[in-house]
């Protein structure tokens, strides 16, 4: 292993983005992953265990805790744990291994607890000088980027959203129950979801959200319907969001009427944004964003803000 490399742990390594992460990372030549944490899958080789492959084949999945893994030492570590979870990791956790947790736990913190909330193409600076980050959600990452162009023009905001079953994680519940889902769209948290808050707190947009599971694994759909203060025409819109986006890899502006689709950006590291549609008289703007929520939703969006933290290139590993 080349001294030069930053050292990793992964903390929730067997769930669905922890997964994600791992093969990210074995394309990553600045970062080597020195443990892997899993309490289920404590013993196994993280290729039978997690389908690892490559230099992570042989890593064997341990059931670590808080302070075995301040023990270790590392550069960095990411906490892909269920919500609710994050705090004797944080709690024992050295300031100078940065950390990005993936669940919700930190995305409403003020300055003080160290956290930086980061959607990275629109935080990126903040995210350079941070101790840890709390990595957003996955509708609110592709919501935020949709809204980023027209952020001041807009009043009000309503974000309807359909996700792949495995936004929901790998504990059972009706939002990844493949026999209730069949052939069904299921609705669910319609006032209140956490990432309406997340996006209202983090945008200053008023609005409302409205999420739904779909019977696919992965990907989602997120529609964003915008009143605004003044009208803006489709061509307009499509200038705004060129030129917001022109030097991100992640994010691509689809033209025309068309919408993308979740097919798109199944397995792929970025989002696009497109469907754009406006009746500037009524002052009502329509965009359409789709994003793999494993990826750019999750552990693609950790790993460019953990390369931030740590001073390498952000895209290592990462292909647009
Ligand atoms: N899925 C998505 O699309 C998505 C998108 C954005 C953000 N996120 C967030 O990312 C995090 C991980 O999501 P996921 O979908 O990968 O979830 P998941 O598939 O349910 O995996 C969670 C992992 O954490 C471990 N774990 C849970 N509670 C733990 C505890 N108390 N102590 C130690 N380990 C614990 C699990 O069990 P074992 O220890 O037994 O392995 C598993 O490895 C969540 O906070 C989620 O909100 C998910």
């Amino acid at each position: 292993m080349s001294a030069s490399k930053k050292r990793i742990g992964l903390v929730g390594a067997r769930g669905h983005v922890g997964r994600e992460l791992l093969r990210l990372l074995e394309a990553d030549d600045t970062c080597e992953v020195v443990f892997v944490s899993s309490r289920g899958g404590a013993g196994q080789r993280a290729a039978d265990a997690i389908g690892a492959t490559g230099r992570f084949a042989d890593l064997i999945l341990q059931d670590l805790q808080p302070g075995d893994v301040e023990a270790r030492g590392v550069d960095g570590v990411v906490l892909g744990l269920s919500n609710g979870q994050s705090d004797p990791w944080i709690k024992a956790l050295s300031p100078r291994t940065r950390v990005v947790d993936l669940s919700a736990d930190h995305r409403f913190d003020d300055a003080s607890t160290g956290f930086v909330y980061a959607v990275t193409e629109k935080h990126r600076d903040a995210v350079r000088q941070a101790q840890r980050v709390a990595n957003p959600g996955c509708y609110a990452t592709a919501a935020q980027l949709a809204l980023w162009p027209f952020e001041s023009d807009v009043v009000r905001a309503q974000v309807f959203g359909v996700s792949g079953y495995s936004g929901a994680g790998s504990t059972p519940s009706p939002k990844n129950d493949l026999q209730l889902l069949a052939g069904s769209i299921l609705p669910y948290d319609l006032v209140g979801h956490t990432q309406e808050r997340e996006i209202q707190r983090h945008t200053g947009i008023d609005l409302s959200f409205m999420p739904h599971v779909a019977p696919f694994f992965r990907g989602i759909t997120v529609t964003v319907s915008l009143d605004l203060r003044r009208g803006i025409d489709v061509d307009e819109a499509h200038g705004m969001l060129a030129e917001r986006f022109a030097d991100e890899p992640l994010v691509q502006v689809m033209n025309g009427p068309n919408p993308p689709l979740v097919q798109q950006v199944r397995e792929k590291n970025g989002v696009i944004i497109g469907g754009v549609h406006a009746d500037p008289v009524q002052r009502r703007l329509v965009v359409v964003a789709v994003i793999d929520n494993l990826l750019k939703g999750a552990a693609t969006q950790a790993l460019q803000n953990l390369h931030l933290m740590l001073g390498v290139p952000e895209l290592s590993g990462i292909t647009p």
